[in-house]
């Protein structure tokens, strides 16, 4: 017999899914020292890992997974509970370390429980020796609105992490990129058209007349998807989907990584690009992102650049192999560029298979980054691979 997709309830789908992945838990607990993208991946309890939209941090020693902390079905795209961290020494068995950031009961808080947290990444300040976790913040009931950073700082990397507020970064900055003809505030009358103009996350026309960081210079400009990137010299910036998600921008953060510092370049115009990561090889900076198309993966993009400013150039899809597995960047989403420590050029792509529906069961797709012989980084699907991939390049 033939089932319709879907045909039984939610409930049902959501205990179903957890035997059948209870099942693939032991090959993938078996695996031990390898990644098996898309499986199950337990932890030290052997409970599936709970760190979505992540980013690690490698510090003395151990490596540190940061991620949304999600619940069963569709609330857990709300965020319940808060920020996740895992210890790991050798990436692939990971140590629970419990809560780093939770969410606030007071509904007056910007993190209330229930608003949408996403995308957290942590790094450490070695002047200040602080831990800073900034993340992607909508506040309760508002939906995709808001489209604030939120900033959380911490002594010991696992936490506890303390919320310091929550804002949409550069108000009152210009973008450092474009033209000074371009550097004034919409007209009364453009406001007023531009706020009549739905947004839908893909090209209407009033986009094409930069409008909209116009638009947000006073009360600062959207941020949504994000990553943190800290360079060589210990400089780190902001990246983030920002004007209605069409135009990412790259922000330059303060000494100590708490605030903007006041410099940032729009990057790709109407390009609509989200879930960036960064990485930098060789001197050259490389900028994974992805369309916008929702929680439904779409083709991955690469970009490349000399200098973070820019000029950024665009390389297309970097993943190699059968059509319709590299049309949706083998069914994941971009969330952060790894480098694994001791092993030269090496660098961990890391993506989210997201599961709306029972989104505690999102999965995670980790692949080596390859270059060709250009030098050109490209990602190729792995049933299975380990830390030796970096050997004999
Ligand atoms: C795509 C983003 O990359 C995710 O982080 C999340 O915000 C979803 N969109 C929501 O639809």
């Amino acid at each position: 017999m033939i089932m319709k997709k879907f045909a039984y309830p939610i409930k049902a789908r959501i205990l179903a899914s957890a035997l059948s992945v209870a099942a693939i838990a032991v090959s993938a607990a078996e695996s031990g020292k390898s990644i098996v993208s898309g499986e199950l991946w337990p932890d030290d309890k052997g409970i599936h890992i709970n760190a979505h939209g992540g980013g690690v941090l490698f510090h003395q020693g151990v490596y540190y997974w940061f991620g949304e902390h999600k619940v069963a079905g569709g609330a857990g795209n709300t965020a319940q509970v808060g920020v996740g961290v895992y210890s790991s020494r050798d990436l692939c068995q990971w140590k629970n370390e419990g809560i780093a950031l939770g969410v606030d009961d007071d509904p007056k808080s910007d993190i209330a429980k229930g608003c949408i947290l996403e995308r957290p990444k942590v790094i450490h300040n070695a002047k200040t020796g602080k831990f800073i976790m900034w993340f992607h913040l909508e506040l309760k009931g508002q939906g995709y609105g808001a489209a604030r950073s939120g900033v959380a700082v911490a002594d010991q990397v696992t936490g506890p992490y303390r919320f310091l507020g929550s804002f949409r970064p550069n108000a009152g900055v210009w973008p450092s990129n474009v033209s000074d003809g371009m550097k004034k505030p919409l007209a009364p009358e453009e406001s007023d058209r531009l706020s009549k103009v739905a947004m839908p996350g893909n090209f209407v026309p009033e986009f094409a007349r930069d409008w909209v960081f116009r638009r947000d210079f006073a009360g600062g400009q959207m941020a949504r998807d994000m990553t943190l990137f800290v360079d060589d010299d210990g400089a780190a910036y902001h990246i983030y989907a920002s004007e209605e998600n069409s135009t990412l921008q790259i922000s330059r953060l303060s000494d100590d990584y708490l605030k903007p510092a006041g410099k940032y370049i729009r990057v790709f115009p109407l390009a609509f690009n989200e879930a960036p990561a960064m990485f930098k090889c060789r001197g050259k900076y490389y900028l994974f992102s992805s369309g916008c198309t929702g929680w439904a993966p779409n083709a991955a993009r690469l970009a490349v650049a000399d200098s973070i400013w820019g000029p950024w150039q665009a390389l297309g899809n970097p993943c190699s192999g059968p059509a319709d597995r590299i049309g949706k960047t083998f069914d994941s989403q971009s969330t952060f560029v790894l480098p694994v420590e001791g092993k030269k050029d090496a660098f961990i792509f890391m993506a989210d298979r997201w599961r709306p529906d029972n989104a505690i069961d999102g999965r995670y797709v980790w692949l080596p980054v390859r270059f060709g012989k250009d030098g050109r980084p490209f990602l190729e699907w792995m049933d299975r691979w380990d830390m030796d991939a970096f050997n004999n390049r």
